[in-house]
């Protein structure tokens, strides 16, 4: 097989030709595949991001944190708009939309479970404390519930990665799509980005035959919808409002009909709910203002100093944590992708294996090279109305990260008990301290749905109450 001659000379252009220097020592599978992943290089991009490869990102993420204020429209937990009357007329109008179809929901799945020790697909992670449910157990789950209680099939859009995109299609075959019908579930794969050496701005090889790629972040996301032809899917099935959330926290209420009610009666473009955060170190993304306009600033970004300033009543002054659960109108999407620009990319300098010139494999003991990814939430400041909403931290936040400690199986377990627990003392079931309950999506999603069914529970047995 021969280099098409345009790639070819686009590789000389790039100061690239490195990369195809072992072509003759690959068999015609990987050569095919060389081809492959170095026509689904944005060269022109790359070139631009190359050329900034000497500014330091990060110093220009401290300049513009210098002028970060807390968010100025923030709707808190104890917020007027949360009165009965007025809670009870947004949750109407979240169902309405819910009810008329025009909801569905997205969940980012590129990730594995690394920092857990899990070498898979984050989604298929057993968090259930009896059943050993997956996060997609719980996440798909709701979804099957809100289609039936709203008569109306909710689409799932599920975002994978290289990484993750066969093991997760094939476990949705393998567990009967998790209980949604075939047609409600799309998957879309993001795109992936090229490592490049920090000094020569090189690209590099994984193996003679292979790029060292890594996933292009949540924010690939945009490109991916209408690269694989799901802006057109949502648009077919009439969508106007897309629900969006993270795979690690089985606790995310999705679709919630008042944040979606909210979102609508603002006419947000985008809206996001946040949580307290508990400690300044924590790793959460913050909410705030810089010139007027909302953003989310990572923490890595977000200058130690200023993450610690506290008020007057000793509470931080930058509390606003970055819950990634996010509401889109359709419309907002669409105009997202169809600028390529809308998300900057951030640049991280990290230790990435590769090829050295002669072939010999090397694993660097300190960053050697620049990964690029785009994140999401970088589309807020593009809203005309962002909409930014306080929401409770132990109902909704119990994200699962890291083996031990915050964010980790046994608190999100915790958490889980705890919401549990209160839905069935709700409907005046109390359960003794040393029992694991579990509760699956198909016997209820909320308080409500428990008490209704409260004839149904039996007694736990063996020390265990598992309900589904
Ligand atoms: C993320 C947020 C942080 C927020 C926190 C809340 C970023 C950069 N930071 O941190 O602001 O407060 O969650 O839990 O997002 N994913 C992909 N493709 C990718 C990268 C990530 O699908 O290329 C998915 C993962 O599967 C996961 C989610 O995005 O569902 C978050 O990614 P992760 O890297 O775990 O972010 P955090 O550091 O936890």
């Amino acid at each position: 097989m021969n280099i098409p001659d345009s790639l070819k000379q686009t590789l000389d252009n790039q100061q690239q030709l490195h990369l195809i220097q072992w072509w003759d020592d690959l068999d015609e599978t990987q050569q095919a595949s060389l081809i492959d992943q170095l026509e689904s290089i944005e060269w022109e991009e790359l070139k631009y991001l190359l050329e900034s490869v000497e500014t330091d990102n990060a110093e220009d993420q401290a300049a513009r944190a210098q002028k970060a204020v807390p968010p100025e429209t923030l709707v808190g937990l104890d917020d007027p708009v949360w009165s009965d009357q007025n809670r009870s007329d947004l949750h109407e109008r979240g169902e309405t939309l819910l009810k008329h179809g025009k909801v569905g929901a997205i969940v980012v799945a590129g990730g594995q479970g690394s920092r857990l020790g899990f070498e898979h697909a984050k989604g298929l992670y057993p968090i259930g404390p009896i059943s050993g449910a997956t996060l997609f157990d719980f996440l798909c789950g709701q979804i099957a519930a809100l289609t039936k209680r709203y008569q109306v099939d909710i689409p799932y859009y599920i975002m994978t990665s290289d990484a993750t995109h066969d093991e997760v299609t094939r476990a949705f075959q393998e567990h009967n799509w998790f209980g949604l019908s075939p047609n409600q579930v799309m998957f879309f794969k993001q795109g992936h980005m090229p490592a490049v050496h920090a000094e020569t701005g090189k690209l590099l090889l994984a193996e003679k035959h292979s790029l060292a790629l890594s996933p292009d972040g949540h924010g690939g996301m945009i490109a991916a919808l209408d690269r694989e032809g799901v802006l057109e899917d949502m648009e077919a099935r009439g969508l106007e409002v897309v629900y969006y959330h993270q795979v690690d926290n089985p606790c995310v209420k999705i679709c919630d009909p008042e944040f979606l009610g909210l979102h609508r009666q603002t006419d947000s473009e985008m809206s996001t709910k946040v949580v307290r955060k508990v400690a300044p170190e924590e790793k959460m993304g913050l909410l705030v203002d810089i010139d007027g306009k909302t953003q989310i600033i990572e923490y890595s970004d977000f200058p130690s100093d200023m993450a610690e300033q506290t008020t007057d009543d000793d509470q931080l002054r930058f509390w606003a944590g970055n819950t990634a659960c996010h509401a889109f109108s359709l419309d907002f999407l669409k105009s997202l992708a169809e600028s390529s620009t809308a998300l900057p990319f951030h640049k991280a300098h990290k230790k990435v294996p590769h090829l050295d010139e002669s072939g010999t494999p090397q694993s660097p003991e300190s960053p050697n090279a620049f990964k690029f990814e785009k994140f999401i939430f970088d589309a807020l400041p593009n809203a005309d109305v962002a909409l930014v909403v306080e929401t409770s931290r132990e109902r909704e936040f119990n994200p699962v990260k890291n083996a031990e400690g915050s964010d980790s199986p046994a608190t999100c377990q915790a958490a889980l008990q705890s919401i549990w627990r209160s839905w069935l003392s709700a409907a005046g079931i109390d359960v003794d301290s040393d029992v694991t309950v579990e509760i699956q999506p198909s016997f209820a999603i909320d308080e409500a749905g428990v008490v209704e069914q409260k004839d149904q529970i039996s007694e736990p047995v063996d020390g265990e109450l598992l309900l589904k």
